[in-house]
């Protein structure tokens, strides 16, 4: 099993290039089968989630030829099976846009139902309100969701709770649907209006991306398009705040700095210096952190996805800080493994409470889910000594060469598979 060993106590220096969104990516890819032509897709991140993405879509046929590391070609008039195994489902969560996809252009689809990371009950409520609202026949039974429609009608959806997933899913179902769908209480991430762009750019008459209310007016089919995927804003925020725990200076680059706001302003508020160009962000942190209060919210608001990195950083921040998540009620099983390297901190309900240590000490530490990972490995960069992170598959989700950009950075992290390796690079280190 691979593992992240990790030599703690270098400041990060230097710049850093983010890759694509896998957030976007995932839900994009899927997107892409929706017309018969041929879609090409680049800054795509070379990451698992992507990747189990691509083989979800092969397996059920569609062609997809790899023209470098971050470029696919995209033809789905090979589809031979509107079905997706469990096999790629229980792997990747969002592996169910691909119903949203076949439904709106085949009118029919049946994927298991989905897995992802274990951060809370995932209910698809949502998802199945609006597939319904738009005349399908929806059945969840036997651990499968098969949608099916002799026609979609465009219809006005009211979205009880914001949902990201739902949100995009009803979108692409709409896009073929006869006439107009309104979505309300849409959720408003930067990743909905990629989509919704890579959509249009495809023929879709999408409006209202990115605020609250988006109207669909269906259209009979999509073309072919060339589409490049927005930044990733997690990835970004990692090594901002990764920058920070260890009192670093960081240019991350090719971001959208807009989508940052809410981890500027936060880390802004922990003592750093954030300074904002067209498309970097440069952090420069501060010896001794200052504590702060951050709640997780839907977009604008503060990044759920980066919680536990944030908590990673106030462990170290003077004071006590608190951190509540609104969005998914299982967030917080990180925090036991941070208080192996040794945090304070205390979760009541959806609240953890931080009491800010002078420094963490390595340990060797479990990754619980895919930003907790990162987390961890934040921790461990700070940390005095060898910090080991197993179970880094959840990592490798959503970072590409994770641990190649640290040591850019001047960090210390090597991925070992043999407990030989992780002996030899601490000595080496040591
Ligand atoms: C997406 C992101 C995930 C991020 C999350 C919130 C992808 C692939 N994943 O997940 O990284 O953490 O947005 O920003 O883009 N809910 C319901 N019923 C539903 C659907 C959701 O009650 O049918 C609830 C969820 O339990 C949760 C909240 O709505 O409490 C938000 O979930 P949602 O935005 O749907 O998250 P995902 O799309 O699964």
């Amino acid at each position: 099993m691979e593992q992240y060993v990790i030599k703690g106590g270098n400041k990060l220096v230097g710049e850093v290039e983010i890759g694509g969104a896998k957030n976007a990516a995932l839900a994009i890819i899927a997107a892409a089968i929706m017309t018969d032509e041929t879609v090409v897709i680049d800054n795509l991140p070379d990451v698992r989630d992507v990747n189990v993405m691509i083989g979800a879509m092969e397996d059920i046929g569609v062609h997809i030829e790899r023209i470098d590391r971050h470029t696919v070609k995209i033809n789905a008039t090979t589809i031979g099976r509107l079905s997706v195994d469990y096999e790629y489902i229980k792997k990747i969560r969002a592996s169910y846009y691909l119903l949203g996809a076949l439904l709106g252009k085949y009118k029919k689809a049946e994927v298991a139902l989905p897995g992802g990371c274990n951060i809370g009950s995932r209910p698809i409520d949502l998802h199945v309100k609006g597939f319904k609202s738009l005349g399908s026949d929806v059945d969840v039974s036997y651990g499968l969701i098969s949608v099916k429609a002799k026609r979609l009608i465009g219809s006005h959806i009211y979205m009880d709770k914001v949902s990201v997933g739902a949100t995009i899913n009803i979108m692409m179902a709409a896009t073929l649907a006869e006439g107009k769908t309104t979505i309300e209480n849409a959720a408003k991430e930067p990743h909905i209006v990629d989509v919704a762009n890579f959509l249009n750019s495809m023929g879709a008459n999408i409006r209202g991306a990115g605020t609250d209310v988006i109207r669909v007016f269906g259209v009979n089919k999509l073309h072919g398009t060339e589409y490049s995927v927005i930044p990733d804003q997690i990835e970004a925020g990692t090594f901002m705040f990764a920058a920070a725990t260890t009192g670093g200076d960081v240019l991350v680059k090719n971001v959208i700095p807009k989508h940052l706001e809410a981890t500027s302003a936060k880390l802004v508020d922990a003592g750093c210096q954030v300074v904002e160009y067209d498309d970097a962000v440069r952090v420069i942190g501060k010896e001794k952190l200052t504590a702060t209060q951050v709640t997780t919210l839907p977009y604008p608001g503060f990044p759920t996805d980066m919680q536990p990195q944030m908590t990673a950083v106030l462990a170290l921040a003077e004071g006590t800080s608190t951190v509540a998540e609104t969005i998914f009620e299982n967030r917080f099983k990180y925090v036991d493994e941070l208080a192996r390297m040794g945090a304070n901190i205390q979760v009541e309900g959806n609240v953890a409470i931080i009491r800010g240590v002078d420094n963490y000490t390595g340990a060797r530490v479990s990754a619980p889910d895919l930003r907790a990972g990162a987390a961890l490995v934040i921790a461990g960069l700070a940390a005095e000594g060898i910090t080991i992170v197993d179970d880094i598959h959840y990592i490798q989700r959503g970072y590409e060469r994770f641990e190649e950009k640290l040591r850019g950075l001047g960090a210390l992290i090597e991925r070992t598979d043999s407990e030989n390796d992780t002996q030899k690079f601490i000595r080496h280190v040591s």
